[in-house]
């Protein structure tokens, strides 16, 4: 038996400190998930603007929440929003974000050299016990953790979008991801209610390995006129039962994102037809044309 020199986060340790780096659509649902479990959350990112927009975000959807949750009580859940709101604190140093952190969980731009630089900035200032994840959607997990001496400490914690509601947490191990490290993921995933089904480092992990080449297929489908859009989006969602169809749901999560993990495919994969970049995808980032978040995607959104 390797005994370590330090002691890590485990199972048995409840994590109480979380730091979620990047406060987009995908950190601030992370952070508001775990505030809500009753943990204390620091929130990084670039500037006080982008911490005050994902606060305001924040607050929006713990409303939608607290009216869920106490129907029938609004001053409850008044007190619920208050609370979950002072257990996030943002910080625009992610250095000293990290200073006390159980978990690190890192959700920035799809770019590795972005992620590389700052995992290892993180990895120095971090105490050795702090457990390190990435809401990568599309990037190997073993490659982000190259940069860091953290490797058995190291894992994918994979989120859907919106957070606040889907009950999925994809729980990534890569082959140096120890037991202990992969199982205070598992009971960190159920102390903020979600359900947790383990991954191997795979391209994609389970859900995207599906849902995007489905979502190119409707593209492609749409690009040769085959159909209408929206008819495709119709037929998906009365016809399959989704609760959106895929034109639908890639406004919903981002063209730019979707652009970001093909042509990132497309690049491991060079071969594979089936990650091709899409010619309509390309086009409609390059006018800013980026789903709700601009206002315009395949439809049309009230800022
Ligand atoms: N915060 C808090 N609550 C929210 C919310 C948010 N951001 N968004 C929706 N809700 C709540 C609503 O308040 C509502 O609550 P209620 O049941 O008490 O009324 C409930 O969720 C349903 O919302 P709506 O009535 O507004 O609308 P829908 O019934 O259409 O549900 C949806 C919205 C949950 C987004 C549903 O359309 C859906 O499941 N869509 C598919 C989403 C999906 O596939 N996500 C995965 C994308 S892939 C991904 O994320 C991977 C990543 O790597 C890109």
């Amino acid at each position: 038996i390797i005994k370590r020199a330090f002691s890590t986060t485990t199972a048995k340790d409840a994590i109480k400190n979380v730091t979620v780096i990047g406060g987009g659509l995908m950190g601030s649902g992370i952070a508001q998930v775990a505030a809500q479990a009753g943990q204390n959350v620091t929130l990084v990112e670039i500037n006080e603007n982008l911490i005050q927009k994902a606060q305001s975000s924040i607050a929006v959807s713990l409303g939608r929440v607290a009216r869920k949750l106490y129907r029938d009580s609004p001053s409850e859940g008044e007190v619920f929003v208050k609370n979950a709101q002072a257990r996030i604190k943002g910080s625009t140093n992610p250095a000293e974000a990290v200073k006390e952190a159980d978990l690190v969980i890192e959700a920035i731009i799809e770019n590795i050299d972005l992620k590389h630089k700052l995992f290892k900035m993180l990895d120095e200032a971090a105490p050795a016990k702090t457990l390190f994840a990435s809401n990568t959607s599309s990037l190997s997990i073993g490659e982000i953790a190259s940069v860091t001496n953290r490797k058995d400490r190291f894992g994918g914690l994979h989120f859907f979008n919106p957070v606040q509601v889907m009950k999925l947490l994809e729980v990534v191990r890569i082959p140096e991801t120890s037991e202990e490290t992969y199982q205070a993921f598992m009971t960190w995933g159920k102390s903020i209610g979600k359900t947790c089904i383990t991954c191997k480092d795979t391209p994609g992990f389970v859900v995207n390995r599906l849902l995007i080449p489905y979502k190119l297929e409707a593209f492609r489908m749409y690009e040769r006129g085959d159909a209408s859009f929206e008819d495709i989006d119709i037929a998906m969602k009365l016809g399959a039962g989704y609760p959106m169809g895929p034109f639908e749901l890639s406004d919903y999560t981002g063209l730019d994102l979707s652009k970001d993990i093909l042509e990132g495919w497309h690049k491991r994969f060079p071969d594979d037809p089936l990650f091709k970049p899409v010619r309509i995808v390309e086009k409609m980032v390059a006018e800013g044309k980026l789903g709700r978040k601009s206002g315009e995607g395949f439809y049309k959104y009230n800022k």
